[in-house]
């Protein structure tokens, strides 16, 4: 049994959720989607968040919901792109479990969001410059995770096992069970 989370960060469209999925369903344990229990709270989909109260507004729900679903055990936390950029956050995930951390190359990344428009921060004239630029200046906070895990050219499955590997090499993982 896994004793504390395993936490997913990264950029959008790295593919915290499909590695999620991947974690949840090999080491049969649940996967919690910070995004989706603020959906599920709030009763608004992100973007109306980001809407009736801006980008802080959406901050400060972010980072209650972080302190909520921190408190959990034996789970896989997905956060939201942005989670990393408040230390405050960062403790709190770091406390709960090993923090690994997702990357893609801004053109894969452009791939992975593509059409979609649940992503209020993607929405401008130019969603690959915003990636890149959004990038470039997280890129430190994205580096504070405990592993960094490439995704270029691989299946969330193979994504999923690469992590597994590395978190049974952790001490507050017990590899004799899963
Ligand atoms: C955000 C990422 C989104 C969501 C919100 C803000 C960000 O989550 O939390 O739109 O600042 O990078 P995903 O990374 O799951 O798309």
């Amino acid at each position: 049994m896994i004793m504390k989370n395993i936490v997913l960060t990264g950029f959008m469209g790295t593919g915290k959720t499909a590695v999620g999925h991947e974690l949840a369903r090999l080491l049969d344990i649940p996967l919690v989607d910070i995004d989706t229990e603020i959906e599920k709270s709030e009763r608004m989909t992100i973007n109306d968040i980001f809407k009736q109260r801006g980008e802080a507004g959406f901050r400060e729900i972010e980072t209650a919901m972080i302190k909520k679903i921190s408190q959990r055990e034996d789970s896989i936390i997905s956060t939201g792109g942005g989670a990393v950029l408040k230390d405050e956050n960062m403790e709190m995930l770091r406390k709960s479990g090993i923090i690994l951390c997702l990357m893609a190359l801004p053109e894969t990344i452009l791939q992975r969001v593509g059409s979609s428009n649940a992503r209020p921060l993607l929405q401008g004239e130019n969603p690959f410059l915003k990636i890149r630029e959004l990038l470039h200046v997280r890129k430190p906070f994205y580096a504070k995770a405990d592993i960094i895990i490439d995704t270029e050219n691989r299946t969330p499955l193979q994504i999923a096992e690469e992590i597994i590997e590395h978190v049974r090499h952790r001490k507050h993982y017990n590899a004799n069970d899963k």
